[in-house]
């Protein structure tokens, strides 16, 4: 059929995943998750309703969809429960339209204790000299959930929580030696009691048990009868644990690599990719950012942009675009048109950059990304400086309605990655969204 499409993050995430995804839903017959975990926060605006997703793939607000979370996510079936009421509450329906893998590894409150606590412990050495190794995680547990996952005899799948009798017996062994590593990393609580937890996540599990299926022949099954799928990414190519910036990366395949192990669903059914990128960059949490800017730019951008995390809260880090980094992205998820997001933001600048090229320590020039946030600091871009647009381009309907110069910038940024930008976004809403006059495949024509 050729109508599977992939969409995902090209820079450090926060791009704007969401809301392109529920806006190509109208095109798919399934969306699904393939990684990540509560760590990401997906943000859809409908008609000025804001709902926030988490676990859910964003396709949820269309009922008649079927959303799937693949086997390589980590669930946490608290947080997932919590999304789920909340949905409920606020007349969305999460019913059979909500299908999750008996293979995906669940996130238990003893990962979201290490993950904080390790932060704490790497946090704290930085103040006696020492580099500062802490990641700046979201605390979701999804580092040590997918590090039992690799490590396999201490891990728990969903389809483990259906077999209380079998999740009590590994839940002794787990808590007995993780009892031991938390007190290790201080963590001053009671040993964990395996009774309690099997008592509760057998319990969660009984809940989220209708939803509990083999995905990976669900997946194949809505193949052969013609379906069509969208792959929502969470997190971001420069965030993948092989091809981001290691060790500041998190700890799954974020890029559309992830994709066939995290769905069992091959890469060659993957038709179409949309690489996501805001018109400039952004990054929460540690980690080397070439384009930042500390000063007044970054502030403008921070405000104008709301730039504050949606799971975290925290404040994001912002600069300009660094195409180097985009470039490298989209060759590794093999992007096939890019959506540029939050092109409003930049109204009111006089000048803006493009990130082209790296200068190195020794003078050399490059316009290859360096994957190491060991060696990446010793980067300084190379920015080629477009005039900016005073207007508020909100209202924009079409490409042609919008500045001259913020067409420039769009034009531009084509020529470098070689890519055609098919959606523009200019504001939250799904409505505020300039799409390509020419029919793409990418666009589902
Ligand atoms: P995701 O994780 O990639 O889905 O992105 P987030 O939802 O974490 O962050 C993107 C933020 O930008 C959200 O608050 C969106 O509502 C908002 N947003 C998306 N597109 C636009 C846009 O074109 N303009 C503006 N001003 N905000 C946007
Ligand atoms: P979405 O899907 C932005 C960052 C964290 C931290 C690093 C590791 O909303 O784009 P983790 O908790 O995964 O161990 O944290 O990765 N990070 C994200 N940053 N958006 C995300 O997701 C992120 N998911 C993880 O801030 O620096
Ligand atoms: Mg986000």
């Amino acid at each position: 059929m050729g109508r599977n499409t992939a969409v995902v993050g090209l820079q450090w995430g926060d791009e704007g995943k969401g809301k392109i995804v529920d806006l190509l839903t109208a095109d798919h017959d399934l969306i699904v998750r393939y990684n990540g975990g509560a760590n990401a926060g997906h943000t859809v605006v409908v008609g000025g309703k804001k709902y926030a997703l988490h676990l859910i793939p964003s396709g949820i607000l269309s009922p008649e969809k079927t959303c799937v979370i693949g086997n390589g996510v980590v669930v946490d079936p608290a947080k997932l429960l919590e999304e789920i009421k909340s949905l409920h509450d606020r007349g969305v329906k999460v019913e059979s339209n909500l299908k999750i893998s008996s293979r995906a590894h669940v996130v238990m409150p003893y990962h979201k204790e290490h993950d904080a606590a390790l932060e704490k412990v790497l946090s704290s050495a930085a103040g006696k000299g020492d580099r500062n190794l802490s990641i700046g995680t979201t605390k979701r547990g999804i580092g040590p959930a997918y590090a039992d996952k690799i490590h396999r005899s201490l891990s728990v799948r969903m389809g483990d929580l259906l077999d209380r009798e079998y999740l009590a017996a590994r839940l002794e062994v787990i808590c007995a030696i993780r009892s031991r590593e938390l007190d290790a990393l201080g963590v001053k609580t009671p040993p964990l009691d395996s009774a309690a937890l099997t008592e509760d996540y057998a319990s969660m599990g009984q809940r989220l048990a209708p939803h509990i299926t083999d995905t990976v022949y669900e997946l194949h099954d809505a193949l052969r009868e013609g379906q069509s799928i969208l792959f929502e990414g969470a997190n971001a190519c420069l965030l993948d644990i092989d091809h981001g910036t290691f060790p500041y990366v998190t700890s799954s395949n974020c890029s559309t690599l992830g994709i066939p192990a995290g769905t069992g669903v091959p890469g060659a059914n993957i038709d179409h990719v949309v690489g996501i990128m805001k018109a400039y960059t952004t990054r929460v949490g540690e980690g080397p950012f070439p384009t930042e800017e500390l000063g007044e730019t970054g502030d403008y951008i921070r405000e104008r942009g709301n730039e504050y995390g949606t799971t975290t809260g925290r404040p994001r880090r912002c600069g300009w675009l660094d195409l180097v980094a985009v470039r490298y992205s989209a060759m590794i998820c093999g992007v096939t048109s890019i959506a540029c997001m939050l092109l409003d933001v930049l109204s009111g600048f006089d000048e803006l950059k493009l990130c082209t090229g790296y200068r190195l320590k020794d003078g050399t020039v490059t316009d290859r990304f360096i994957p190491d946030a060991h060696r990446l600091p010793t980067a300084e871009p190379i920015y080629e400086t477009l005039p900016g647009w005073q207007e508020e381009i909100v209202d924009a309907t079409d490409r042609d309605s919008l500045p001259a110069a913020a067409r420039a910038y769009l034009s531009r940024i084509e020529e470098i990655t070689g890519l055609p930008i098919d959606i523009v976004s200019v504001g939250p809403d799904r409505a505020q969204t300039v799409r390509s006059a020419r029919p793409t495949a990418a666009l589902g024509g």
